[in-house]
């Protein structure tokens, strides 16, 4: 896939695509398939079967799938649950006013362009825009160094590491007050 970036004509550089989230649909099944192959998705993941196939489906009250685009182009996943109502318990038991992201760009060509931080600027507006959300969590895998660096620029700070099944993850967490220092 060639993501043809323009030219930026004051900075001389390739400049992103106009980056959109869209909900998830049926049709992006063999899509995000062809994502789970990749192997730097797959070395993300705690999961690896997300049950495509039937959980496209259902849009549970409690979670948000989105599919990013550049220019109209399919380049990446992210999941947004509201860890309280989830139905595996995944975090545990939690209070209510928090959110917990997941994000992959399932395109080699396209990482390192920009676009993971827009996509997680656009998730991190969709989940403070609800007034009773104070916390957004994230949890990639303690291995998932290159990953660490990218949240902590985006201001997520450090809570713990944590075992989830047999993962060892470093849970981090971006308050809305920490969301407003940043900006
Ligand atoms: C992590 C990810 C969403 C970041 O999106 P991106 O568009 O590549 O990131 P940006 O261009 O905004 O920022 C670049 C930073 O992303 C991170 N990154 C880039 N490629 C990565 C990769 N293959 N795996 C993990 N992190 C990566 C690094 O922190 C990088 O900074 P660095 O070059 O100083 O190491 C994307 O690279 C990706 O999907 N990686 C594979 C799957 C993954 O690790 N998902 C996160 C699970 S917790």
């Amino acid at each position: 896939m060639s993501l043809n970036p323009r030219i930026d004509p004051i900075e001389r550089r390739p400049a992103p695509g106009i980056l959109d989230l869209r909900p998830a649909v049926p049709a992006d099944l063999a899509t995000l398939r062809r994502w789970d192959r990749d192997p730097d998705v797959r070395s993300s993941l705690i999961d690896s079967d997300w049950h495509w196939e039937s959980e496209l489906l259902r849009q549970p009250s409690w979670r948000e799938w989105l599919i990013a685009e550049v220019d109209g182009r399919p380049i990446g996943f992210i999941q947004i649950i509201d860890p309280e109502h989830e139905e595996t318990k995944y975090w545990g038991c939690m209070k209510a006013g928090h959110r917990a992201i997941d994000i992959w760009i399932g395109e080699p060509e396209a990482r390192s362009h920009g676009y993971g931080a827009q996509m997680m600027e656009k998730a991190i507006g969709r989940c403070f825009a609800d007034p009773s959300v104070h916390t957004i969590l994230i949890d990639p895998l303690a291995s998932n160094t290159r990953s660490h660096r990218f949240y902590e620029r985006l201001g997520f700070e450090f809570v713990v590491e944590r075992t989830f099944g047999e993962d060892c993850c470093r849970v981090y967490k971006l308050t809305r007050a920490g969301k407003a220092a940043v900006n």
